[in-house]
């Protein structure tokens, strides 16, 4: 193994899910590469703890109460920084990279937070994007902070283009899985539990992700995502059915050139590129077997029979706080799903009733975003309700 140049300084926020346990699993891979300065969690103290004690971070960040307690009683000698505001000042402390791994809305500010810091961040949590990608992308120009996709196909994309001019473009394809319902006529898909939306066919992944997977939502917060992280029009992202997993995804360029960038389905792979970006470094880590590929099939997605990733596209085209209202909807709607409140079919429902009932402004500032967020989530609320009562 090459040596390595220097010790890169790290914050993992947070660290308790699969994001968050996958980096750290690539720090256990190369300890004489990462220092950990900062991990974090909301709930789950006992899982930090462990992170603890293995990796021995200076600061600790707890968003719930009861469980920053819980770890102040294990006396790990760690700083602990309590609640939102605490994951903000980790977020802050100076490092090389700040990977963003917190689920849903709640990573927008502390990814604020390490931009303004001056810290270079990784991002796996799309839902920032997705609210406020404008914001986030001037804000990492004004601190003149590089931002590196972690979600594989953004970082897919990410790598695609190195080199080349956005100018020369012709469009992005992002490939999707399907997820595990892929196929299935949509009639029969009213009786899904959450516990078989969380069954992803490719990936092991957090739950929430993996229910936006099951109902292409994911695939729609990715387009917003691609939208701000490469400065392109909704128009120039185009979504191809791709149950292998293998090609992450494509840029496709003028001259009618494909360039895709292809891999096993490990987030390791992604994390290990963005931390140590822009070098490159070996890996023990299981490689992508060539000759054991027999096929990969492109097809078009069903909007019909999925009818969140329409949804998407018609909060993308729209702009403004639109993307705001679409993810506090669907962020209201997974987790009533999750709860058993609503059938999964009607999470598309309570997403379309939202955006329907909000209106979208074309001011991009915090505060508006914060507005149509706050806003949305109500409506999704009441939509959510009407279902129950009609159950
Ligand atoms: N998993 C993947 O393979 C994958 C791939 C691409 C992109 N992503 C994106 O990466 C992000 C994380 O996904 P994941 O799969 O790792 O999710 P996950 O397994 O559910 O983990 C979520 C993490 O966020 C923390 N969290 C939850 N609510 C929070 C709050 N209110 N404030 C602060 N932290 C909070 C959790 O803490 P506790 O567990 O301590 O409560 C946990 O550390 C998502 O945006 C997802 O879309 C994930």
């Amino acid at each position: 193994m090459q040596p390595p140049p220097r010790k890169r300084r790290i914050s993992i926020l947070t660290s308790t899910g699969s994001i968050g346990q996958s980096a750290l699993a690539v720090v256990r891979h190369y300890p004489e590469w990462f220092e950990v300065v900062a991990l974090g969690a909301n709930t789950q103290w006992d899982v930090l703890a462990e992170q603890i004690r293995e990796f021995k971070p200076k600061y600790a960040a707890v968003v719930d109460p009861y469980a920053a307690e819980k770890l102040a009683e294990e006396n790990l000698g760690v700083e602990i920084l309590k609640g939102d505001e605490g994951l903000n000042e980790a977020a802050k402390v100076p490092v090389d990279t700040v990977l963003c791994a917190v689920v849903g809305a709640a990573g927008l500010h502390p990814l604020l937070s390490a931009i303004g810091a001056g810290n270079r961040v990784a991002v796996a949590n799309k839902e920032p994007f997705v609210m406020a990608g404008k914001l986030v992308m001037e804000e990492a120009a004004k601190h003149g902070v590089a931002v590196l996709p972690v979600d594989s196909e953004h970082n897919a994309i990410f790598q695609c283009l190195h080199g080349y001019e956005k100018s020369d473009v012709q469009c992005i394809h992002l490939t999707a899985s399907g997820g595990p319902f892929y196929g299935k006529p949509r009639e029969t898909l009213a009786a899904v539990t959450p516990e078989q939306a969380v069954r992803h066919p490719t990936w092991n992944m957090g739950e929430k992700i993996s229910v936006d997977s099951a109902t292409l939502m994911n695939k729609g917060l990715e387009i917003v995502e691609a939208m701000w992280l490469f400065g392109l029009p909704e128009s120039q992202i185009n979504v191809v059915i791709h149950p292998q997993s293998i090609v992450h995804s494509m840029v496709e360029y003028r001259d009618g050139n494909i360039l895709a960038q292809m891999g096993v389905t490990d987030m390791r792979f992604p994390i290990l590129f963005a931390l140590t970006w822009p070098e490159r470094v070996d890996t023990p880590m299981e490689r992508l077997d060539l000759t054991r590929m027999n096929v990969l099939t492109f097809a078009e997605p069903d909007f019909a029979e999925f009818p969140c990733l329409a949804l998407a596209r018609r909060a993308a085209a729209e702009g403004g706080t639109a993307t705001a209202i679409l993810n506090a909807a669907n962020e209201t709607a997974v987790a009533a799903f999750r709860k058993h409140h609503i059938p999964f079919l009607s999470i598309s429902d309570v997403v379309g009733a939202t955006l329907d009932a909000c209106r979208a402004s074309q001011d991009y500032s915090l505060a508006s975003v914060m507005d149509a967020d706050a806003r949305a989530r109500e409506t999704a609320r009441g939509v959510i309700e009407q279902i129950g009562s009609l159950a």
